[in-house]
């Protein structure tokens, strides 16, 4: 009797241990698949992106990036395709195998910095009369365009900031897209030109169309000059690739309306450069200077940046301040952030006039790098 329970509880584990290999099995066999397919994918050519330019019954004519058109097959599992649409093609012989499906927005959406800046008025030390300015040609505009209607004159469709790097442009900028609640886009224009070689006026197209979707909107322009700089020659294809960005930017700023809630900033320190095309009237025609600050706008600066900061009595601001004579805000800025550095390293929460004194220095020092290393590359 014994002996048979035996066996039997042994045949039971038997029973299982079999499940479990059973279903080990089917694991790796599962494994195995997958990695075939990996495999495979790995053996199946990259497809071409082109596109279409025309069809005809059974034929499509399509453009690849390189600019070569070819007339080819359509596969039969590919549906509904337009003039215009992407598609994937078979590198071979160029058959037509997929439409590619991708959101426009998704796409531009990636490129381009969208935000809801909060930045106050009261985060930009001195600037003065340029932040009237602004608040006159964007932010009322924005607000009221009823009294323009009225009054029956036309605000500008952008402003043009110029001026040193470092002097609060962008932040102008962000304060007015925050005092109207508008959406806030920013491309940079150096990396329109050099990033999308081939798309520059395509994504130009793009960002508009969000800005108008985002409305009441701004589209800031940073390193304006990078695009629209006045060009000897346009020799290069580069060069030309640049010209039709810039051609597309002036069409989307004459396609809208004056009194539309899409607004556009434009930004340079090289205004020097710039095409005069980008500031005629109807365009950025309302030019700005941003220049550095002045003895009260130092401080007004200072004052900002060390607003959360706890600053020991005895620093003497005035011989401080002197000290940041030729500053821009953003090195002010730099000294504020340096003295808490310094602070930090020797252990204390307290700033004391030693910390701004070696920041300070710091930052010079930098500036003078800085300077020469532009000197060397100019050189
Ligand atoms: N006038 C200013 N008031 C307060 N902060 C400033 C001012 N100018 C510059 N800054 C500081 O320097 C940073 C960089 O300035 P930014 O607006 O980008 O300069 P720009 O666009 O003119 O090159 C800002 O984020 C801000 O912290
Ligand atoms: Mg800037």
């Amino acid at each position: 009797m014994k002996s048979k329970e035996n066996l039997e509880k042994t045949m039971f584990s038997y029973t299982i241990d079999s499940n479990g290999l059973e279903e080990e099995n089917k694991l790796l066999r599962e494994t195995i698949s997958q990695l075939k397919s990996e495999v495979d994918k790995f053996k199946t050519p990259a497809l071409l992106v082109g596109e279409i330019m025309d069809l005809t019954e059974e034929n499509a004519i399509v453009r690849l990036p390189n600019g070569n058109s070819f007339l080819v097959e359509i596969s039969n599992s590919v549906k509904n395709i337009k003039p215009g649409d992407s598609v994937l093609l078979e590198q071979k012989n160029l058959t037509v195998v997929d439409k590619v499906t991708k959101s426009k927005k998704f796409n531009v959406e990636q490129f381009v910095i969208l935000e809801k800046p909060k930045v106050s008025w009261s985060d930009i030390g001195g600037l003065k009369e340029q932040i009237e300015d602004i608040k006159e040609v964007i932010e009322l505009p924005l607000i009221k365009p009823e009294l323009f209607k009225k009054v029956g004159i036309q605000p500008p469709k952008g402003i043009l900031l110029y001026g040193p790097p470092g002097t609060g442009k962008t932040l102008l900028a962000k304060a007015v897209a925050s005092s109207t609640h508008s959406a806030f886009i920013e491309i940079v224009g150096s990396e329109l030109v050099q990033k999308f070689i081939g798309e520059g006026a395509k994504l130009v197209k793009e960002i508009f169309q969000l800005a108008r979707e985002k409305a009441p909107s701004i589209v800031f322009i940073d390193e304006l000059d990078a695009l629209a700089s006045k060009r000897i020659d346009i020799g290069t294809s580069g060069e030309r690739e640049v010209q039709r960005t810039f051609m597309q930017f002036l069409a989307e700023l004459d396609g809208f309306k004056p009194l539309g809630n899409v607004k556009v900033i434009g930004c340079t320190n090289r205004e020097d450069i710039l095409d005069p095309a980008i500031i005629r009237p109807g365009r950025l025609d309302r030019l700005i200077m941003v220049p550095g600050p002045d003895e009260d706008g130092i401080r007004e600066i200072f004052k900002i940046h060390t607003r959360n900061m706890t600053l020991d009595k005895r620093i003497d601001l005035d011989k401080v301040l002197k000290k940041m004579k030729e500053f821009s805000g953003a090195e002010i800025k730099a000294v504020c952030t340096e003295s808490g550095y310094f602070a930090i390293r020797s252990n204390r929460k307290k700033i004391i006039e030693e910390d701004i004194l070696k920041a300070i220095k710091k930052v010079m020092k930098e500036e003078e790098k800085l300077g020469k290393d532009i000197l060397k590359m100019y050189g």
